[in-house]
C-alpha cells in the first residue's frame, strides 16, 4: 500500500447522494443509488466491486460523460460538465477498453487531446508527446510505430501517456493492469507509483486485480448495492459482512494477496481514525 496523504488534504473529488440511472426496454435501471465519496488530494483510492456494479459508469460520472439523474458530483469545485475544455485538462483517464488509434502514430496518439484544443503550434505538441512518451518509460524510438506494433505493456503505456499530456491533477484508471502478464502488470504498477509521488497525482482506479490493489492503494472503496458499501484500509474492508467482501478478500486467491500484504509494514498499519 502507499501512505495515505493527510486526513484533511484538500477534497479533488466529493460525490453526494449521486443517483445515476439508464433507461432500459425493462424499465429504469438504478445503477448507484445515493452513492456518497469524497477523495483527497493524493489518495489512490481503488474501486472493487462485481461486474456491472458501475465502477465505471461512476469514472464516466468523474469525467463528465454521465450525468446524475439526482445528486451531485464535484471535481476541482466544479461540476465535471461544465469543466469544458479547460477542465479536460485536469483529469486524464486510462479507459477500460481504451484502445489506441490504430491509423495514428504512437506520438500522435499521446498527442491527440492536445492538438485537439488548437492552442499550441505543432513542434510544440510534438515535444510535449515526446517528454509523455519518456515519462512513461519509452524511447523516442517507439514514437512513429503503429499501434499494432506494440506490446500489451506498451499499449498501456501510451494510452497511459495520452492521459496525461494535459498535465491533468486528477487520474481515473479503470482496469490499468486487465490483460498484461505478472511481469508487466508489476512494470507498470511501479510507473504508477513513481508517477503518483513525483507528481502528487490523486489517483481513481477501478481493478479486478488484487496484487495492483494492494500495491497501489491508499484506501480502497467496494461498490455493491448501488452504494459504496464500506471504505478504509483492507484490514477495516475487510471487517465487513457483504458476502461480495467475503468471496473477494476471504476466498482462495484474495486469501494469498492478503498473506503477501501482511509480509510488509503497511499491511499492519493500524486505522487512523
Ligand atoms: N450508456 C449506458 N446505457 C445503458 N446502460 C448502461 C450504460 N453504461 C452502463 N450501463 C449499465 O450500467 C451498469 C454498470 O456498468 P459499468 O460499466 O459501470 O460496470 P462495471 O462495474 O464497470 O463492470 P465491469 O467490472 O464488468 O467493467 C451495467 O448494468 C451496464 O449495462
Ligand atoms: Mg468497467
Amino acid at each position: 500500500m502507499i501512505d495515505a496523504p493527510a486526513a484533511d488534504a484538500p477534497r479533488v473529488v466529493e460525490i453526494l447522494k449521486l443517483w445515476t440511472t439508464f433507461q432500459s426496454p425493462e424499465g429504469e435501471q438504478v445503477v448507484h443509488r445515493d452513492l456518497d465519496l469524497t477523495i483527497r488530494r493524493g489518495e489512490v483510492l481503488s474501486l472493487v466491486g462485481g461486474s456491472g456494479t458501475g465502477k465505471t459508469v461512476l469514472l464516466r460520472q468523474i469525467l463528465g460523460l454521465e450525468h446524475p439523474a439526482r445528486g451531485q458530483v464535484t471535481v476541482l469545485g466544479q461540476r465535471p460538465g461544465q469543466l469544458g475544455a479547460k477542465g479536460a485538462a485536469k483529469v486524464g483517464m486510462l479507459f477500460q477498453h481504451g484502445a489506441l488509434f490504430s491509423a495514428f502514430s504512437v506520438l500522435e496518439n499521446i498527442a491527440l487531446p492536445l492538438r485537439e484544443l488548437k492552442l499550441l503550434p505543432d513542434e510544440l505538441i510534438r515535444d510535449a508527446a515526446l517528454v509523455k512518451l519518456q515519462m512513461v518509460g519509452l524511447g523516442p524510438q517507439q514514437a512513429n510505430k503503429s499501434p499494432s506494433d506494440l506490446s500489451g505493456g506498451m499499449i498501456k503505456r501510451v494510452a497511459l501517456a495520452r492521459a496525461l499530456i494535459m498535465d491533468p491533477p486528477l487520474l481515473l484508471l479503470d482496469e490499468p493492469t486487465a490483460g498484461l502478464d505478472p511481469e508487466s502488470a508489476d512494470g507498470f504498477c511501479d510507473l504508477l507509483r513513481s508517477l503518483h509521488r513525483e507528481l502528487g497525482l490523486t489517483v481513481v482506479m477501478v481493478t479486478h486485480d488484487l496484487d495492483t490493489l494492494f500495491d497501489l492503494s491508499t484506501r480502497i472503496a467496494v461498490l455493491a448495492d448501488q452504494q459504496v458499501i464500506v471504505s478504509g484500509l483492507p484490514r477495516e474492508v475487510i471487517a465487513h459482512p457483504h458476502p461480495f467482501i467475503r468471496e473477494y478478500f476471504l476466498g482462495g486467491r484474495g486469501q494469498r494477496a492478503m498473506e503477501a500484504l501482511h509480509d510488509t509494514p503497511a499491511g499492519h498499519a493500524p486505522a487512523e481514525r
